[in-house]
Protein backbone atom coordinates (compact mmCIF):
# COMPACT_ATOMS: atom_id res chain seq x y z
CA UNK A 1 0.00 0.00 0.00
CA UNK A 2 0.66 3.87 -0.36
CA UNK A 3 1.10 6.36 2.30
CA UNK A 4 -0.63 9.63 2.25
CA UNK A 5 1.96 10.91 -0.42
CA UNK A 6 1.90 8.22 -2.45
CA UNK A 7 5.03 6.34 -1.42
CA UNK A 8 4.87 2.47 -0.84
CA UNK A 9 5.16 0.65 1.72
CA UNK A 10 5.23 -3.31 2.42
CA UNK A 11 2.69 -3.01 4.49
CA UNK A 12 -1.00 -3.86 3.67
CA UNK A 13 -2.64 -2.68 6.79
CA UNK A 14 -4.81 0.30 6.07
CA UNK A 15 -5.18 0.91 9.73
CA UNK A 16 -1.72 0.98 10.68
CA UNK A 17 -0.66 3.31 7.56
CA UNK A 18 -3.39 5.47 9.06
CA UNK A 19 -2.05 5.62 12.60
CA UNK A 20 1.86 5.67 10.67
CA UNK A 21 0.25 9.50 9.25
CA UNK A 22 -1.32 10.71 13.40
CA UNK A 23 2.18 9.86 14.33
CA UNK A 24 3.89 11.78 11.64
CA UNK A 25 1.49 14.81 11.76
CA UNK A 26 2.74 14.59 15.88
CA UNK A 27 6.12 14.53 14.79
CA UNK A 28 5.85 17.28 11.91
CA UNK A 29 4.00 19.28 14.58
CA UNK A 30 6.03 18.79 17.55
CA UNK A 31 3.16 18.17 19.39
CA UNK A 32 2.28 15.13 21.43
CA UNK A 33 3.65 11.99 21.43
CA UNK A 34 4.26 10.30 17.99
CA UNK A 35 5.94 7.04 20.07
CA UNK A 36 2.65 6.49 22.17
CA UNK A 37 0.58 6.63 18.81
CA UNK A 38 2.89 4.44 16.50
CA UNK A 39 3.30 2.14 19.59
CA UNK A 40 -0.92 1.62 18.96
CA UNK A 41 -0.05 0.20 15.69
CA UNK A 42 2.77 -2.08 16.60
CA UNK A 43 0.64 -3.73 19.41
CA UNK A 44 -1.56 -4.85 16.67
CA UNK A 45 0.67 -5.17 13.22
CA UNK A 46 4.10 -6.01 14.90
CA UNK A 47 5.21 -6.13 11.76
CA UNK A 48 4.35 -2.79 10.05
CA UNK A 49 7.95 -1.71 9.36
CA UNK A 50 7.29 1.66 8.59
CA UNK A 51 6.22 2.30 12.18
CA UNK A 52 9.58 0.90 13.51
CA UNK A 53 11.10 3.14 11.22
CA UNK A 54 9.19 5.99 12.56
CA UNK A 55 9.77 5.02 15.89
CA UNK A 56 13.32 4.69 14.99
CA UNK A 57 13.86 7.75 13.94
CA UNK A 58 11.75 9.95 16.49
CA UNK A 59 14.15 8.19 19.16
CA UNK A 60 17.12 9.38 16.68
CA UNK A 61 15.80 12.97 16.81
CA UNK A 62 16.84 13.24 20.39
CA UNK A 63 20.54 13.13 19.46
CA UNK A 64 21.89 11.53 22.34
CA UNK A 65 23.27 8.20 24.31
CA UNK A 66 20.04 7.83 26.24
CA UNK A 67 17.70 6.82 23.25
CA UNK A 68 20.25 3.79 21.75
CA UNK A 69 18.68 1.17 23.33
CA UNK A 70 14.75 2.07 21.66
CA UNK A 71 16.63 2.48 18.39
CA UNK A 72 18.52 -0.90 18.80
CA UNK A 73 15.23 -2.68 19.35
CA UNK A 74 13.45 -0.92 15.83
CA UNK A 75 16.52 -2.09 13.97
CA UNK A 76 16.41 -5.75 15.59
CA UNK A 77 13.01 -6.03 14.26
CA UNK A 78 14.09 -3.86 11.11
CA UNK A 79 16.39 -7.00 10.78
CA UNK A 80 14.00 -9.54 10.94
CA UNK A 81 11.78 -8.18 8.31
CA UNK A 82 14.55 -7.10 6.50
CA UNK A 83 13.52 -9.86 3.37
CA UNK A 84 10.02 -8.63 3.04
CA UNK A 85 10.52 -4.98 2.89
CA UNK A 86 10.83 -2.81 0.41
CA UNK A 87 13.78 -0.90 -0.85
CA UNK A 88 13.38 2.64 1.04
CA UNK A 89 12.23 0.67 4.44
CA UNK A 90 15.60 -1.19 3.82
CA UNK A 91 17.41 2.25 3.25
CA UNK A 92 15.67 3.91 6.30
CA UNK A 93 16.99 0.66 8.70
CA UNK A 94 20.53 1.10 6.93
CA UNK A 95 20.55 4.82 8.33
CA UNK A 96 19.29 4.18 12.15
CA UNK A 97 22.37 1.34 12.18
CA UNK A 98 24.70 3.95 10.74
CA UNK A 99 23.52 6.40 13.32
CA UNK A 100 24.07 4.00 16.23
CA UNK A 101 27.66 2.69 15.08
CA UNK A 102 28.14 6.38 15.04
CA UNK A 103 28.62 7.35 11.52
CA UNK A 104 26.53 10.11 11.50
CA UNK A 105 27.98 11.63 8.42
CA UNK A 106 26.70 8.00 6.83
CA UNK A 107 23.71 7.61 7.94
CA UNK A 108 23.05 11.64 6.45
CA UNK A 109 24.36 10.62 3.30
CA UNK A 110 21.78 7.31 3.58
CA UNK A 111 18.92 10.06 3.86
CA UNK A 112 19.97 11.84 0.80
CA UNK A 113 20.12 8.74 -1.18
CA UNK A 114 16.81 7.62 -0.22
CA UNK A 115 15.17 10.81 -1.09
CA UNK A 116 17.03 11.05 -4.35
CA UNK A 117 14.74 8.01 -5.16
CA UNK A 118 11.74 8.92 -2.74
CA UNK A 119 11.48 12.64 -2.80
CA UNK A 120 8.46 12.37 -1.13
CA UNK A 121 8.98 10.49 1.85
CA UNK A 122 8.09 12.75 4.52
CA UNK A 123 9.45 11.52 7.17
CA UNK A 124 12.99 10.85 5.70
CA UNK A 125 13.06 14.34 4.98
CA UNK A 126 12.28 15.71 8.56
CA UNK A 127 14.53 13.26 10.04
CA UNK A 128 17.44 14.24 7.63
CA UNK A 129 16.46 18.03 8.24
CA UNK A 130 16.65 17.58 12.06
CA UNK A 131 20.43 15.85 11.52
CA UNK A 132 21.41 18.32 9.48
CA UNK A 133 20.70 20.75 11.93
CA UNK A 134 22.63 18.98 14.44
CA UNK A 135 25.74 18.80 12.46
CA UNK A 136 25.50 22.61 11.49
CA UNK A 137 25.19 21.94 7.68
CA UNK A 138 23.28 24.75 6.31
CA UNK A 139 23.91 24.03 2.50
CA UNK A 140 22.40 20.49 3.52
CA UNK A 141 19.61 22.41 5.52
CA UNK A 142 18.66 24.11 1.92
CA UNK A 143 19.64 21.91 -0.33
CA UNK A 144 18.32 18.34 1.40
CA UNK A 145 14.41 19.67 0.89
CA UNK A 146 15.03 22.07 -2.28
CA UNK A 147 16.10 18.80 -4.36
CA UNK A 148 12.75 16.98 -3.25
CA UNK A 149 10.52 20.37 -4.03
CA UNK A 150 10.23 19.75 -7.47
CA UNK A 151 8.17 16.53 -6.52
CA UNK A 152 5.68 17.92 -4.50
CA UNK A 153 2.67 20.27 -4.67
CA UNK A 154 1.11 22.64 -2.63
CA UNK A 155 -2.17 20.21 -2.46
CA UNK A 156 -0.08 17.43 -0.69
CA UNK A 157 -0.36 16.32 2.50
CA UNK A 158 2.50 17.68 4.59
CA UNK A 159 3.16 20.28 2.33
CA UNK A 160 3.26 22.93 4.57
CA UNK A 161 5.95 21.22 6.70
CA UNK A 162 8.22 20.87 3.47
CA UNK A 163 7.56 24.64 2.93
CA UNK A 164 8.52 25.15 6.82
CA UNK A 165 11.51 23.18 6.34
CA UNK A 166 12.85 25.15 3.39
CA UNK A 167 12.26 28.19 4.82
CA UNK A 168 14.75 27.34 7.63
CA UNK A 169 17.00 25.99 4.96
CA UNK A 170 16.95 29.41 3.19
CA UNK A 171 17.51 31.88 6.43
CA UNK A 172 20.29 29.47 7.50
CA UNK A 173 21.71 30.27 4.07
CA UNK A 174 20.99 33.59 4.45
CA UNK A 175 18.36 34.04 1.97
CA UNK A 176 15.84 36.08 4.20
CA UNK A 177 13.40 37.39 2.05
CA UNK A 178 12.68 34.19 0.56
CA UNK A 179 12.89 32.25 3.79
CA UNK A 180 9.91 34.61 5.41
CA UNK A 181 8.66 34.01 2.44
CA UNK A 182 8.11 30.45 2.44
CA UNK A 183 7.77 30.30 6.24
CA UNK A 184 4.83 32.49 6.46
CA UNK A 185 3.67 30.55 3.19
CA UNK A 186 3.84 27.63 5.40
CA UNK A 187 1.72 29.39 8.32
CA UNK A 188 -0.84 29.92 5.32
CA UNK A 189 -1.11 26.55 4.95
CA UNK A 190 -0.45 25.20 8.46
CA UNK A 191 -0.74 27.44 10.94
CA UNK A 192 0.48 25.32 13.76
CA UNK A 193 4.00 24.62 11.89
CA UNK A 194 5.61 25.92 14.60
CA UNK A 195 9.09 25.40 12.62
CA UNK A 196 8.03 27.61 9.90
CA UNK A 197 7.64 30.29 13.03
CA UNK A 198 10.75 29.13 14.01
CA UNK A 199 12.16 29.71 10.27
CA UNK A 200 10.41 33.50 10.12
CA UNK A 201 11.49 34.13 14.10
CA UNK A 202 14.85 33.62 12.90
CA UNK A 203 15.10 36.02 9.70
CA UNK A 204 13.35 38.88 11.90
CA UNK A 205 16.15 37.97 14.29
CA UNK A 206 19.33 38.10 12.11
CA UNK A 207 17.42 41.15 10.64
CA UNK A 208 17.02 42.51 13.76
CA UNK A 209 13.56 43.21 13.69
CA UNK A 210 13.38 42.57 17.51
CA UNK A 211 9.80 44.84 17.86
CA UNK A 212 8.24 42.85 14.89
CA UNK A 213 9.55 39.87 16.34
CA UNK A 214 7.65 39.81 19.55
CA UNK A 215 4.59 40.46 18.25
CA UNK A 216 5.10 37.67 15.86
CA UNK A 217 5.78 35.53 18.34
CA UNK A 218 3.20 36.89 21.20
CA UNK A 219 0.88 37.39 18.69
CA UNK A 220 0.84 33.82 17.67
CA UNK A 221 1.48 31.66 20.84
CA UNK A 222 -1.75 29.67 20.53
CA UNK A 223 0.07 28.09 17.05
CA UNK A 224 3.14 26.78 18.63
CA UNK A 225 2.96 27.15 22.23
CA UNK A 226 0.19 24.63 22.86
CA UNK A 227 0.41 22.52 26.43
CA UNK A 228 1.78 19.35 24.48
CA UNK A 229 4.35 21.30 21.60
CA UNK A 230 7.84 20.19 22.45
CA UNK A 231 9.53 22.66 20.41
CA UNK A 232 7.26 25.46 22.46
CA UNK A 233 10.51 25.90 24.72
CA UNK A 234 12.92 26.99 21.55
CA UNK A 235 9.95 29.26 20.40
CA UNK A 236 10.00 30.87 23.91
CA UNK A 237 13.59 31.38 24.13
CA UNK A 238 13.54 33.15 20.94
CA UNK A 239 11.25 35.48 22.06
CA UNK A 240 12.91 36.18 25.72
CA UNK A 241 15.80 37.30 23.35
CA UNK A 242 14.07 39.55 20.66
CA UNK A 243 12.66 41.11 24.52
CA UNK A 244 16.39 41.28 25.59
CA UNK A 245 17.37 42.93 22.53
CA UNK A 246 14.74 45.68 23.81
CA UNK A 247 16.09 45.70 27.13
CA UNK A 248 12.84 44.69 28.22
CA UNK A 249 14.57 42.04 30.59
CA UNK A 250 11.50 41.68 33.22
CA UNK A 251 9.91 40.47 30.26
CA UNK A 252 12.66 38.34 29.42
CA UNK A 253 13.02 36.95 32.63
CA UNK A 254 9.41 36.10 32.97
CA UNK A 255 9.37 34.35 29.78
CA UNK A 256 12.76 32.50 31.26
CA UNK A 257 10.70 31.56 33.94
CA UNK A 258 7.68 30.67 32.59
CA UNK A 259 8.70 29.46 28.90
CA UNK A 260 12.14 28.55 28.58
CA UNK A 261 12.28 27.03 31.97
CA UNK A 262 8.95 26.53 33.40
CA UNK A 263 10.16 24.37 36.73
CA UNK A 264 12.43 26.57 38.53
CA UNK A 265 14.29 23.33 39.67
CA UNK A 266 13.74 21.38 37.25
CA UNK A 267 15.33 20.54 33.84
CA UNK A 268 13.54 21.78 30.72
CA UNK A 269 14.36 18.11 28.88
CA UNK A 270 12.85 16.46 32.40
CA UNK A 271 9.88 18.37 31.42
CA UNK A 272 9.32 17.52 28.27
CA UNK A 273 9.55 13.90 29.09
CA UNK A 274 7.41 14.42 31.45
CA UNK A 275 4.74 15.57 29.26
CA UNK A 276 5.34 11.80 27.39
CA UNK A 277 7.17 13.49 24.32
CA UNK A 278 10.02 11.77 23.53
CA UNK A 279 10.59 13.99 20.23
CA UNK A 280 9.87 17.10 22.71
CA UNK A 281 13.14 16.43 24.50
CA UNK A 282 15.52 17.37 21.30
CA UNK A 283 13.98 20.53 20.88
CA UNK A 284 13.71 21.36 24.44
CA UNK A 285 17.55 21.03 24.22
CA UNK A 286 17.71 23.57 21.55
CA UNK A 287 17.71 26.72 23.58
CA UNK A 288 21.21 25.90 24.53
CA UNK A 289 22.40 25.69 21.45
CA UNK A 290 22.51 27.74 18.60
CA UNK A 291 24.74 25.92 15.51
CA UNK A 292 25.31 29.26 13.43
CA UNK A 293 25.26 32.20 15.67
CA UNK A 294 23.66 35.16 16.04
CA UNK A 295 24.31 38.90 15.66
CA UNK A 296 22.43 42.00 17.02
CA UNK A 297 23.64 43.61 13.97
CA UNK A 298 21.07 43.56 11.28
CA UNK A 299 21.72 41.38 8.30
CA UNK A 300 21.58 42.06 4.72
CA UNK A 301 21.00 39.07 2.25
CA UNK A 302 23.74 36.45 2.11
FE1 LIG B 1 16.33 28.75 16.70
Amino acid sequence: MKDQRGVDASSDNSQSLATYERALRAFNTYRGDPVAIIDEALETDPDFAMGHVLRGHVHLSMWERSVVPEIEKSVTKLNELNNRNNDRERRHAHALKQWLSGDWNGARGTLDHLLAEYPRDLLALQIGHLSDFYHGDRENLRGRVARAMPAWTRDDSGYAFLLGMHAFGLEECGSYAAAEEAGRHALDLEPDDCWAQHAVAHVMEMQARQSEGINFMEGRTEHWAQTDNGFQFHNWWHTALFNLDQDRFQRALEIYDEGVRPEPAGDPAHVARRRGSPVAHAPARFGRRQPLGRSRRPLREG
